[in-house]
């Protein structure tokens, strides 16, 4: 789950050829309205809510595949209320490994705040929800957004584990089908999992549509989740990692042992397992 797998960013002249012909693919095989609205899905302006750890570079990931990102934090007291999320903007250049493609592709980010922008959400053909995993907040900013969310918008949220089906119930019933849980792992641009995790209420022609932007546009691997706590990679992950240090003191092993063992020869990437653990955090 820690490996680091560089894939190319999605090339600016290529991202848009792709999203056309993904649509006109899909588009001969839809049968309903809903369905062939959803196959010419284009993702041309993205909002991304909450400018921390993941919030930040899934805005600069989309600016890389030339996806224009709104990036929404708490507004700052003062003048600027949208001064948090510049900050965080500008935290990105100085990250390692780097977010962003190019530092033109930063430059594409706006700043936003929830007291002055959320009429921009409505231009938004995808929302992504990023802010601490805490229920109650992610609830409470969901009542609050929900009102500005276009008919069109695909919603989804990048918790780590916590109910998808629960955080539905915040909605209103219409907003339901066009939401999902979308879970990047960190640092976005690099790591190639995504997990897409439906409710009974998500559209199917919608998951679909986000599946081929995430794959096509993003150039991500993507797997269908069940809701359940923590969904697949880090129900998976976690348990490794402690079936690893389990065996690591029942077999009295060191750490460069263990890493020799659990890493390339294995068919993992590097870096191996101890390195990686303590390296990253990555729900
Ligand atoms: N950090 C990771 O490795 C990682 C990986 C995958 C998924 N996630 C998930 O992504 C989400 C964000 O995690 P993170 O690590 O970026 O967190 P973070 O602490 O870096 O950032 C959280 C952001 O939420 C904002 N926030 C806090 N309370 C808020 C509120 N009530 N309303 C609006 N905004 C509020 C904060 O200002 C902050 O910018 C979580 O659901 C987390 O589980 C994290």
């Amino acid at each position: 789950m820690n490996e680091t797998t560089v894939i190319p960013d999605a090339t600016r002249s290529g991202t848009r050829a792709s999203q056309g012909d993904a649509a006109v693919d899909s588009g001969s095989l839809a049968a309903g309205a809903a369905v062939r609205n959803d196959a010419r899905f284009l993702v041309r302006k993205a909002a991304v809510l909450g400018a921390g750890v993941m919030g930040a570079q899934i805005a600069a990931h989309l600016a890389n595949a030339n996806v224009k990102p709104i990036l929404f934090e708490l507004a700052a007291d003062g003048k600027d209320k949208s001064a948090n999320a510049k900050k965080a903007i500008d935290g990105l250049a100085k990250q390692n490994p780097a977010p962003g493609a190019t530092a033109a592709a930063l430059k594409q980010i706006v700043a936003a705040n929830y007291d002055e922008h959320l009429g921009l959400l409505a231009e938004c053909d995808l929302v992504i929800e990023a802010i601490s995993e805490r229920m109650d907040w992610k609830k409470s900013l969901f009542e609050k957004i929900a009102p500005h969310l276009g008919a069109n918008t695909i919603f989804a949220s990048n918790t780590s584990g916590l109910s998808i089906t629960e955080l539905s119930k915040q909605l209103p019933a219409d907003k339901r089908k066009r939401f999902c849980g979308i879970h990047f792992f960190n640092p976005p641009r690099y790591m190639r999992l995504v997990e897409i995790i439906p409710t009974a209420d998500s559209d199917p022609a919608m998951l679909d549509a986000l599946e081929t932007f995430l794959t096509t546009t993003l150039g991500k691997g993507v797997i269908r989740a069940k809701d359940t706590p923590n969904f697949v990679a880090n129900r998976v992950g976690v348990f490794s990692m402690l079936a690893t240090m389990h065996h690591t003191q029942a077999f009295g092993l060191g750490f460069d042992e263990v890493d020799a063992l659990t890493g390339p020869a294995i068919g993992r990437g590097a870096p191996p397992t101890w390195s990686a653990s303590t390296r990253w955090r990555t729900w």
